[in-house]
């Protein structure tokens, strides 16, 4: 029978690419046939050179829709498209332009294959999302997945189908200005966020047109740039690799990722880019990841800045070699892969891989079946800013805040009868809160906190700068100049201080200050800011701190002397209505911190989830001779998982019960304070002693739990084999017999424990 079956199906297939080709139908345009068939047909009929052609990827050049240039690079990228030597383009935006270069693609080149259209949809398009680091404080998976969705949204109605993102770099060095792109220091909250950012952004159908293609970026080790210095060596043994850097790929793939990015940093020796145990070993062998590997911005080239390849043919070689499937925009697979074919260097094996992968997904969007599907004018115009994803945007702002501190319980604010005085350059900046990664958002189209402020209407507010940050309009190429010297605006802003109910202090760093090429020696309040907060500290003591910034500050003295202070980072284009809502108490703060905030730069890097060492710290004994430091302590000023609420919470109860193979673990969390409030409840454990030692603690579950004041909720978590396990130096997964401490809290610090045992 199921021969039979299988006859008939053959048939089948057969018939129709005989009515195919009878009718002139090219099968690989059939879109009755499977994506394999129809890869397979249209890699019969392409020469060497259009197989490269989908390996390269260029950046947007001339104006598309004018004029085509005749010289320089921009006529070569042109001529290259219209010979279709190009398989995909980047940072072309807006449906006039991206049909302008599909156009060509599809209907000047012999075989008319569309071009993939990359961006940096990063926080959203124009509509911006607060940044990754902040959407990870919001430990909302729900709330980071619909970001990622509405992001897709909008982007793919600007024709717009893959977005670079997610970058799911762990990393524990807030110096590194990229720690603001990625999800912060944990593994475990990094895979979580990973998978729900690439189910956002690709949804379940690749071929609607709202869902764009997502890429897991930077494989691998990228956030463990020494020094916290953009693009510096890496350096990690097996451990952190599979234990710490490699999950949130894992989880991507899992989430069904269609594109990895490489990364520009070396690994152990090896740029990433022309790493063959990364890409071809780990991700293709291993992983069976399917999808295709495009290299970072000029990586391929930069293997010879690296001192790894000796020219761009070198580079070329080496780089396909490993399993870079597409070159951005280091010309290399353009122009030097076919002449290593012919010479036999490479076989052209290699090539059939990579253009395969990237025809397969090319397939998977649809664009043989509709090129110009992103491409709708009308769509454009109803999309962009529509109010559904403007409603998103302001709810993911809002979940993000932190609240670190709020000793006599300032906030929240009383909506009426109030003087408040606001202060600070970036209470009415509209273009910083959009952060660095902003490339289609217009200047100034934030909300700004004073804008957000000023919808309640009972208080009198009065506004004054205080001090400039910055100097000049930063941008997304140049360095942002900090201002140093000029004061001027200091009387005014002790003199609004003076007669104030309450203080606003809105300080941190400019939205360019974090990102790529963007690491920091410092991580205190830049320029003037921290004389600021103190000048006006001895006028008014009663003052909220509200910190705009990329990335983990040192906040010694305001821990010390502020009583309330409220993480905001770079919230998006709804920023100061999120910030507003959040300091009058219309929404109750829930974020929790997903990086440690160091006490000093000295302490970097600085994460939850460190070994304990031989000689563990032992405070309180007055002897030198323990892993410490003589002038600042072990510990985060707010340690990763921290953050408070208008109400309060209290955790009893804990119990661990074993069911088959499996630990459940049970918690009973009630609000003890007056009004609702949500709760990430988070599960630590510690595997006590092992073949290869195990960190002091490791987050293996968190739930959000909503309650009403008085309300207690028993919260439920089970510890498999995936969450007790490891990766030993082997690189072998192995759940190991003995000791485990299960610690369940409101924060990586603030926990109780118990134990439990597994037997041989
Ligand atoms: C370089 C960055 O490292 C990468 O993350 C980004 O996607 C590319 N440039 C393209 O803009």
């Amino acid at each position: 029978m199921k021969n039979f079956i299988k006859l008939i199906s053959t048939f089948l297939v057969l018939l129709s690419v005989f009515s195919c080709q009878e009718k002139d139908q090219l099968i690989y345009k059939n879109q009755e046939l499977s994506i394999e068939e129809r890869v397979d047909d249209l890699m019969s009929r392409m020469t060497l050179e259009e197989k490269i052609g989908q390996m390269n990827q260029y950046n947007g050049f001339w104006n598309v829709t004018g004029p085509s240039p005749i010289q320089g690079d921009a006529a070569k990228k042109y001529k290259d498209l219209r010979k279709g030597y190009v398989g995909s383009m980047l940072n072309v935006r807006g449906v006039e332009e991206v049909k302008a270069v599909q156009k060509i693609a599809v209907e000047e080149t012999r075989l008319g294959i569309p071009l993939i259209i990359g961006f940096d949809v990063i926080h959203g398009y124009e509509t911006l999302s607060p940044i990754p680091l902040a959407e990870a404080a919001s430990w909302d998976l729900e709330a980071i997945q619909k970001s990622a969705e509405m992001a897709a949204l909008e982007a793919s109605a600007v024709g717009i189908n893959w977005t670079f993102a997610p970058m799911v770099d762990v990393s524990r060095d807030a110096r590194w200005g990229r720690v603001m792109e990625g999800a912060g220091e944990d593994t475990y909250l990094g895979s979580k966020i990973a998978y729900a950012r690439v189910k956002g952004f690709q949804g379940d159908d690749l071929s609607k047109e709202n869902t764009i293609v997502a890429c897991a970026k930077h494989f691998a080790g990228y956030g463990f740039a020494e020094s916290g210095r953009d693009y510096n060596t890496v350096d990690v043994g097996t451990s952190t690799l599979y234990n710490i850097i490699f999950p949130p790929f894992q989880a991507s793939i899992e989430a069904g990722v269609k594109t990895f990015m490489n990364s520009f940093n070396e690994l152990n020796g090896v740029p990433a880019t022309g790493n063959k145990f990364l890409q071809r070993d780990v991700l293709k062998r291993d992983w069976n990841f399917d999808g295709f590997v495009v290299s970072d911005w000029g990586s391929i080239a930069e293997m010879i800045a690296h001192g790894h390849a000796k020219d761009l043919s070198h580079a070329t070689e080496i780089a396909i070699k490993a399993g870079s499937d597409m070159d951005m925009e280091s010309y290399a697979y353009v122009d030097e892969l076919a002449k290593l074919v012919k010479s036999g260097k490479i076989q052209e094996t290699l090539i059939d891989d990579a253009a395969k992968r990237i025809l397969k997904v090319k397939f998977q969007l649809g664009l043989f079946d509709d090129p110009y599907k992103y491409c709708n004018k009308e769509r454009e115009e109803k999309t962009l800013g529509s109010k559904e994803i403007m409603d998103a945007s302001l709810d993911i702002a809002k979940k993000s805040i932190v609240l670190l501190k709020n000793d006599d319980n300032i906030l929240p604010l009383k909506k009426e009868g109030q003087n408040i005085a606001v202060i600070g350059a970036l209470a009415s900046d509209k273009t910083s809160p959009l952060g660095s990664w902003r490339i289609a958002a217009k200047d100034s189209t934030a909300v700004s906190v004073l804008e957000g402020l000023s919808v309640y209407k009972g208080n009198k507010i009065t506004y004054a700068k205080g001090t400039e940050l910055v100097l000049g309009t930063p941008d997304f190429t140049t360095e942002v100049k900090i201002n140093t010297t000029d004061k001027s605006g200091f009387a005014e802003a002790k003199s609004i201080a003076k007669n104030a109910d309450v203080v606003i202090m809105v300080l941190g760093e400019h939205g360019f200050q974090s990102g790529e090429g963007r690491s920091r020696t410092e991580l205190d309040l830049p320029g003037l800011q921290q004389e600021l907060l103190e000048e006006v500290y001895k006028v008014n003591t009663n003052i909220v701190l509200v910190l705009n910034n990329g990335r983990p500050l040192t906040l010694g003295w305001a821990d010390a002397h502020i009583p309330s202070i409220l993480e905001c980072w770079q919230l998006g284009t709804q920023s100061g209505n999120a910030i507003a809502q959040v300091l009058y108490g219309d929404y109750n703060p829930s974020g929790k911190l997903p990086m440690s905030f160091p006490r000093s730069v000295g302490q970097l890097p600085l994460y939850y989830n460190y070994k304990n060492t031989g000689r563990p710290t032992l405070p309180g004994k007055d002897i030198v001779f323990w892993s410490h430091y003589q002038d600042e302590k072990n510990s985060a000023l707010y340690p990763f998982g921290h953050g408070l609420s208008y109400t309060e919470f209290a955790y009893e109860n804990l119990k661990v019960k074993q069911e088959g193979k499996n630990f459940v673990v049970k918690i009973d969390v009630k609000n003890t304070g007056k009004v609702t409030g949500k709760e990430v409840v988070q599960m630590y454990i510690q595997d006590v002693f092992a073949s290869v030692t195990r960190p002091v603690k490791e987050l293996k579950g968190f739930k959000m739990v909503s309650l009403l004041p008085n309300e207690e909720k028993t919260i439920k978590f089970t510890l498999s084999d995936k969450e007790l396990g490891f990766y030993n130096n082997q690189g072998n997964f192995v759940v190991e017999p003995g000791k485990f401490k299960v610690f369940i809290g409101g924060s990586s610090q603030t926990v109780i424990e118990t134990s439990f045992e597994i037997y041989e």
